[in-house]
């Protein structure tokens, strides 16, 4: 099959290099444009941008002009666009992200601004492929001839993917997560190092919102043409911390029945989904494992299991309180970011929506 044609916007940031990573040797998608803010429009990809992933830039991208980020300017490039990843920041997404879907693109978004319109999809995908049945409601109301999916919230990608297998094994009430999120969750220049270096900064803005009420949507259920939000009740509480890609998360979970920690760590283990079933080329063969040592995870030893596709759980226990704890640890710029939307987008080119 011939390789998809696909566009990466906001190219230059910590996310659009991940998808430039992730998509420099895909067996799908072939990369023919890339965008960024008019500051970097112009100039070659090498040199609008402070590549933080290794020494070299991908051979096949490093000479790409990168354009401005315009339906227009991607027009021009002359290709047939089958799929547009886009890394842009959320305020300036709520306007530009529309307009390309408006003009025909199909845009996978790593922005907030449309996760929680009922007509938007927002997909992890081992957790609700289902609910890509919203692009048709969201074609039939808008009139739009391309579409938007959206990519959750880092911190929450990471928490649901250990909340569906326990969810369905035992059922649950209520969570309490503490997050400590890494730097790279805040973009190249989102946090200043004489902020965060010997600190721990306990507030991320609109952060425990997202995970709150994203979770719901994500683990609710498709009832004709809309979802309905699960009953859990979830309470977060955020943290920068001083660590560069992986979010570790402390989570406590109310469960509906009693369940044994053994067959539950079987369910976190065993856990898989469409993708595993498709042999998706991003899916990884465990998107959990779940870790026996008392000190395990740890996000410079655990962030790049599966090449940052898995999320890593240990200490797994009952408190007296009878609640269920654990640890989880995710790669938030992979899949947090890149690496779960380039699973959308693999999983959108084999369901025929592309
Ligand atoms: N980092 C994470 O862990 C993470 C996780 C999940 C979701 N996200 C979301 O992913 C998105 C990107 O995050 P990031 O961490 O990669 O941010 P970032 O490092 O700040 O990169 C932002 C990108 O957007 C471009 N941009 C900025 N203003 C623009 C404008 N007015 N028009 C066109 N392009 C513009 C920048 O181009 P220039 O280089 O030219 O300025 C850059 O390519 C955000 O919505 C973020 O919330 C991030």
């Amino acid at each position: 099959m011939d390789k998809l044609k696909v566009v990466v916007l906001g190219a230059t940031g910590l996310v659009g290099q991940r998808f430039v990573e992730l998509l420099a040797d895909h067996p799908f998608f072939e990369i023919v444009a890339l965008t960024a803010s008019s500051k970097s429009a112009g100039k070659k990809y090498r040199e609008a941008t402070r590549w933080v992933l290794g020494p070299y830039f991908p051979e096949a991208v490093r000479d790409l002009e990168v354009l401005e980020t315009s339906p227009e300017a991607v027009r021009r490039c002359g290709y047939n666009v089958d799929l547009v990843f886009s890394a842009l920041p959320s305020e300036v997404a709520k306007e530009l992200e529309p307009a390309f879907a408006k003009e025909g693109f199909n845009v996978v978004s790593n922005a907030s601004a449309m996760r929680m319109f009922n007509d938007v999809p927002l997909v992890v995908p081992e957790i609700n492929p289902d609910h890509l049945h919203l692009i048709h409601v969201q074609r039939r109301k808008r009139g739009w001839k391309g579409l938007i999916v959206t990519n959750p919230n880092c911190s929450t990608i990471i928490l649901t993917l250990t909340l569906k297998p326990i969810v369905d094994y035992a059922g649950v009430e209520a969570v309490h997560v503490t997050t400590m999120q890494a730097v790279s969750g805040a973009g190249f220049s989102g946090v200043a190092s004489m902020a965060i270096i010997d600190n721990v900064i306990p507030f991320i803005a609109r952060e425990e919102e997202k995970i709150q009420t994203e979770s719901l949507k994500i683990l609710g259920k498709l009832v004709e043409d809309s979802v309905k939000f699960a009953d859990i009740a979830i309470s977060a509480s955020c943290n920068r911390v001083c660590v560069l890609d992986g979010h570790l998360e402390s989570v406590f979970v109310k469960l509906k029945r009693n369940a044994d920690l053994e067959e539950l760590k079987d369910a976190l283990r065993s856990f898989k989904g469409l993708p595993q079933e498709l042999k998706l080329p991003t899916a990884p063969p465990s998107p959990i494992i779940v870790r026996e040592e008392e000190d395990r995870p740890q996000p410079r030893l655990d962030r790049e299991v599966h090449k940052g596709m898995s999320v890593v759980v240990g200490r797994l226990r009952y408190g007296k309180d009878g609640w269920l704890k654990y640890m989880v640890l995710g790669n938030n710029v992979v899949r947090g970011a890149a690496g779960n939307s380039v699973l959308i987008g693999e999983l959108m080119a084999k369901r025929g929506f592309l």
